[in-house]
């Protein structure tokens, strides 16, 4: 009898291993992704109904309508790529703006532009400069240029944050993409209503354009180790590196 019981609790010992090894968190096995993927996909739409879709978190005890884990990579961003100038599409209550340019004071280095169409409130910032305006008006895209050469801006970050239709977002890709660097990125936001069920009727969104952009700008590339460095992101195909210059441009360089 002890000898059957013995085997039994073997057996049952094994097969847990086996279990816990096929579905681990974070586990190279098929199982462990698919199980992470839908957690992450379920984490993503639980947190977006807890704060509102993001529009009950503050920075500094402004309203600012980001995801933390997702601000927390633009700190890193600017942290390594220190840009003279990031360039804000859709300012609302001027919350991320106003981060950017904190995270600016701390570094000693940069400006920020944010533009939008009918701002609901901006906060006052030696670092901030706003414009109001469609993003995607030239005149608006000539104005960001003329404060680029003012500055003498070479390294340039764009923050596509206003309009979310994937029609708008295609463009302000072809506008703003010639004033990022080599090296430098577009940081599209808000793919998510393209990928979650939830916001499925938003679609299409900025993923779709993201992607229609990187098909035909092969001098960008997705930088997917950057977007997927905290898993949850509500930004996929957000991180849009440039990794050469376009052939027929006269891209900053
Ligand atoms: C998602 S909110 C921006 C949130 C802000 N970046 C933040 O994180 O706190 C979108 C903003 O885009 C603005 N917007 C909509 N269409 C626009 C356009 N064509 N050009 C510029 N801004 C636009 C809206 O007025 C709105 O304030």
């Amino acid at each position: 009898m002890d000898f059957i019981k013995g085997m039994i609790k073997k057996i049952l010992q094994r097969f847990r291993a086996l279990v816990w090894r096929l579905t681990k968190p974070g586990g190279s096995s098929p199982l462990s992704y698919y199980l992470d993927q839908k957690a992450i996909i379920r984490a993503r739409s639980v947190f977006i109904i807890k704060t509102h879709d993001a529009i009950n978190v503050r920075w500094a005890g402004h309203q600012c309508y980001q995801y933390p884990m997702d601000a927390w990579l633009i700190q890193e961003v600017l942290s390594d790529t220190r840009p003279d100038l990031i360039v804000e599409t859709g300012t609302y209550m001027a919350g991320s703006t106003y981060f950017y340019a904190c995270v600016c004071d701390l570094l000693g280095h940069g400006e920020v532009i944010s533009i939008d169409i009918k701002p609901l409130a901006t906060i006052e910032h030696p670092r901030i400069t706003y414009l109001e305006g469609s993003s995607t008006d030239e005149t608006m895209v000539q104005k960001v240029k003329n404060r680029i050469a003012e500055l003498g801006a070479k390294k340039v970050l764009v923050i596509l944050d206003s309009d979310h239709k994937a029609a708008h977002v295609q463009k302000e890709l072809e506008l703003y993409a010639p004033l990022v660097p080599l090296g430098g990125y577009i940081h599209v936001q808000d793919g998510n209503m393209d990928e979650l069920p939830m916001l499925k009727g938003l679609r299409p969104g900025p993923m779709a354009a993201a992607m229609g952009f990187l098909r035909s700008h092969p001098e960008f590339m997705r930088d997917i180790d950057l977007e997927k460095r905290y898993l949850m992101t509500e930004h996929p195909y957000g991180w849009l590196k440039r990794a050469a210059l376009s052939p027929q441009s006269t891209d900053i360089k």
